[in-house]
């Protein structure tokens, strides 16, 4: 993409007041401000989706122009259990420090995504934080409805020319999608989020071990047996073998995320039609939720 991409034109038309006053950057020094632009906010929480964000609120109105999150989320990373004091200790005591960077990333997209589906935000402008270090992370805070993002754990790990590589990424995918403008793809997911109870529960799903790529490390067998449904073999005919049980498997997915194998397990989806051999009951091509399910006892009240 050449200097004038949509990518680029966002990053110079960015505003931001370091010290009360705008000053002339370089991109990297622009960067470093948005980085940190977001310090002189106050916290306030935002109705039914998040303590962790900062609004900018008109003092006359009142009204939320707009909103930037996460910030850190409080907590203690250890205990010294010599002195029995959090560590860092200063002078025998410590104190919660701000959890930050990827692990803190699915927790700032949900937020994010209520944000962006609730009612009574929707639509409000919001700046995505929160663990995003590559130009994936960017683009999912984007799809989920951030109309912009900052970065502050991957700059102090890799500094600022982490940013080059987000923007190189970012236009590389919009090329490749068609994508001129990123309000073409701000967004787009949030009408895939609903909640739990209002997936579909006649969408069936058993999972799929490629014997080719498996290598008999047994952790899909464990993980089902002792947590899950006991749907996974680990003997059969006295060798080693893991194979899904489609009898026993209700499609948890808990298999596919410990398999160390990328693709190894996968999960597939019964065809409309199809036995579920764990139910006896042919895959129904009706939308059903919990909120309707005979095993609910809400739904079974309500019905009464
Ligand atoms: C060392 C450090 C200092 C921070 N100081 C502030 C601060 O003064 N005010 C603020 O609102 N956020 C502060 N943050 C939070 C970041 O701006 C950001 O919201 C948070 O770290 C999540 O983004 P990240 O995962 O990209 O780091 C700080 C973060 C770090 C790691
Ligand atoms: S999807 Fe769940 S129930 Fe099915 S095999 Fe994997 S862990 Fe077991
Ligand atoms: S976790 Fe993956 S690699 Fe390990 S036994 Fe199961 S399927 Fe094979």
């Amino acid at each position: 993409m050449a200097d004038g991409s949509p990518v680029r034109q966002a990053m110079r038309s960015s505003s931001y007041s370091f010290t009360g006053r705008r000053r002339r950057t370089t991109t990297s020094s622009r960067l470093a401000a948005r980085v940190a632009c977001h310090e002189f906010s106050q916290p306030i929480p935002v109705p039914s989706a998040t303590r962790s964000s900062t609004r900018s609120t008109c003092s006359t109105t009142g009204i939320t122009a707009a909103v930037s999150l996460i910030n850190p989320i409080n907590s203690i990373t250890g205990v010294n259990l010599d002195n029995f004091a959090p560590e860092p200790t200063i002078d025998g005591k410590g104190s919660h420090g701000g959890y930050c960077g990827p692990a803190v990333k699915p927790i700032a997209m949900n937020m994010v995504a209520e944000i962006a589906r609730d009612g009574e935000t929707r639509g409000l402008p919001i700046s995505g934080i929160g663990g995003i270090t590559l130009w994936r992370d960017a683009a999912e805070f984007m799809a989920l409805g951030a109309g912009n993002v900052q970065i502050c754990t991957a700059a102090m790990a890799y500094g600022f020319k982490i940013v080059r590589e987000l923007i190189a990424g970012l236009e590389d995918w919009m090329d490749s999608q068609g994508y001129q403008r990123l309000d073409q793809f701000i967004g787009k997911a949030v009408p895939a989020i609903t909640d739990w109870q209002y997936l579909n529960l006649n969408f069936v799903t058993k999972a799929r071990i490629d014997q080719d790529a498996c290598i008999k490390c047994g952790r899909c067998h464990i993980a089902c047996e002792d947590t899950s449904h006991q749907a996974i073999t680990n003997m059969v005919d006295g060798v080693r073998h893991f194979e899904v049980i489609e009898e026993e498997c209700v499609g948890c997915n808990l298999c596919v995320n410990v398999c160390p194998v990328e693709n190894c397990i996968t999960m597939e989806p019964l065809a409309v039609g199809t036995l579920d051999k764990r139910t006896g009951i042919p895959v129904s091509p009706t939308y059903a939720n919990w909120t309707q399910h005979p095993n609910n006892p809400s739904a079974r009240q309500a019905a009464e």
